[in-house]
């Protein structure tokens, strides 16, 4: 029978960051991802790190290549109705963000974890977690095909919105909150240069696009989609066509376009479960709380609730004293509620809904010209991008 001091279910971003984290703290833990680390690497998703997530990357040692690599970015362009203009962030704040993809985050932090001899172990399946409400919880689970157990202090939930853990705390204790949108986001990945050197949000009557990237040669777009909508029903050439179509004349003409080498579409929702703690159980990241991914949250949320058990951990093992993993909840929701609200308001303005009235059109309209013309609301706006503190 083997035994750690953490249990780390999911070897996303928010389980890896994590282990390193702690790793560096002199804090055991032991890894369990359900998939091979090439699948896990090869799932793309975010794209824009906050400076918070960009520290941890530091504490946890494994910066150099995005400090290398990443762009920094210091204002983002909003596009609607044949306008576009600027929200400059370090006119009102006093940070930037750093465009670096989340497959390059979990790559760097497979590689310190392998080259750190961290336990990981892939390829995992029935993971179930156990006794989590009493002081010996233990972890099962089969590899390559022999029933394994771990015994552990805590355990760190980090398997994502259909992982086990969120549903191991009893549905009596759980409450969640959900809103599902309307609508989805068809994404592509192509090896052509960025249409900008900024990303673009663009509202459009045909509904919000999205202009990202990854690198000087690596372009990430996205356009909204029908919520059931295939990507089989997308060419390439009908993509980039779309795309033309919803985004502001100069940039359209361009465009430089190329083949796809991804190609997917992820529902939007917004989501969140109380509490995040259950007995010696704690939730991080997607396993707690989704958000739709207009303004890049989905990722710089999963690192700050990292940073609060991270914390926690630390003041256990350093001196005895559980208050941060006591008020690790309430601290980590207390943030995410904030996010959630920013992810909220900036889907509302920038999307089309099926359902929307003229009135709703003008709203989102004036809403837009508000910002454009507030240097208030822009510096909300930018607070919320850049990410609120810890
Ligand atoms: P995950 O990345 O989901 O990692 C969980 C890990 O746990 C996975 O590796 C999984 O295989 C493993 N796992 C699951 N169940 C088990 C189990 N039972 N046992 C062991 N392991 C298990 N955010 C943005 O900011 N911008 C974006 O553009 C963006 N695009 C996205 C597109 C899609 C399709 C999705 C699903 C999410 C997107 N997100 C985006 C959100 C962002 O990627 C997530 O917030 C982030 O991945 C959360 O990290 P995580 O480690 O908490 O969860
Ligand atoms: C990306 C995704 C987002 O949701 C966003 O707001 C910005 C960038 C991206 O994948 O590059």
């Amino acid at each position: 029978m083997a035994r750690t001091q953490v249990v780390i279910v999911g070897g996303g971003p928010s389980g890896l960051l994590l282990g390193q984290l702690l790793f560096k703290a002199g804090i055991e833990a032991v890894v369990l991802e359900r998939k091979t680390r090439e699948y896990v690497l090869g799932r793309i998703r975010a794209g824009v790190l906050e400076r918070g997530l960009v520290g941890l990357m530091g504490e946890a040692g494994v910066d150099t290549r995005m400090k290398a690599e990443g762009f920094v970015h210091d204002g983002t362009q909003l596009a609607y109705d044949g306008d576009m203009f600027r929200v400059d962030f370090t006119a009102h704040t006093d940070a930037t963000v750093m465009v670096y993809g989340q497959t390059e985050v979990t790559r760097d932090l497979y590689d310190a974890r392998a080259a750190t001899g961290g336990d990981t172990r892939f390829e995992v399946d029935n993971v179930v977690i156990h006794d989590a409400d009493t002081d010996a919880p233990f972890v099962t689970f089969d590899q390559n095909g022999t029933a394994q157990r771990i015994d552990c202090d805590y355990i760190a939930g980090c398997d994502g919105f259909h992982g086990i853990s969120r549903k191991t705390i009893p549905a009596f204790v759980r409450r969640e909150y959900e809103k599902v949108y309307p609508f989805g986001w068809l994404g592509i990945l192509s090896e052509t240069p960025p249409v900008n050197h900024e990303l673009i949000y663009a509202n459009s009557d045909r509904g919000f696009a999205l202009c990202s990237m990854r690198n000087a040669q690596l372009s990430r777009y996205y356009i909204q989609c029908d919520v059931d909508d295939h990507v089989g029903n997308w060419s390439d050439d009908a993509f980039w066509d779309e795309l033309r179509r919803r985004i502001p004349a100069a940039a359209a003409e361009t465009l430089v376009t190329g083949p796809s080498i991804e190609k997917s579409i992820a529902p939007l929702r917004s989501f969140v479960t109380e509490p995040m703690r259950w007995g010696r159980l704690f939730l991080c990241g997607d396993a707690a709380h989704i958000v739709p991914p207009t303004g890049a949250k989905g990722l710089n949320t999963a690192a700050s609730d990292v940073h609060y058990l991270n914390q926690g951990l630390r003041q256990f093992y350093g001196d005895g004293d559980s208050r941060g993993l006591d008020t690790y909840s309430e601290k980590a929701l207390a943030r995410v509620w904030k996010t959630e609200r920013f992810s909220w308001w900036f889907s509302n303005l920038m999307h089309h809904y099926p359902s929307q009235s003229d009135f709703d059109k003008k709203m989102q309209l004036a809403e837009l010209a508000f910002l454009r013309d507030s240097p208030e609301a822009q510096a909300a706006m930018a607070l919320n991008y850049v990410g609120l503190p810890y």
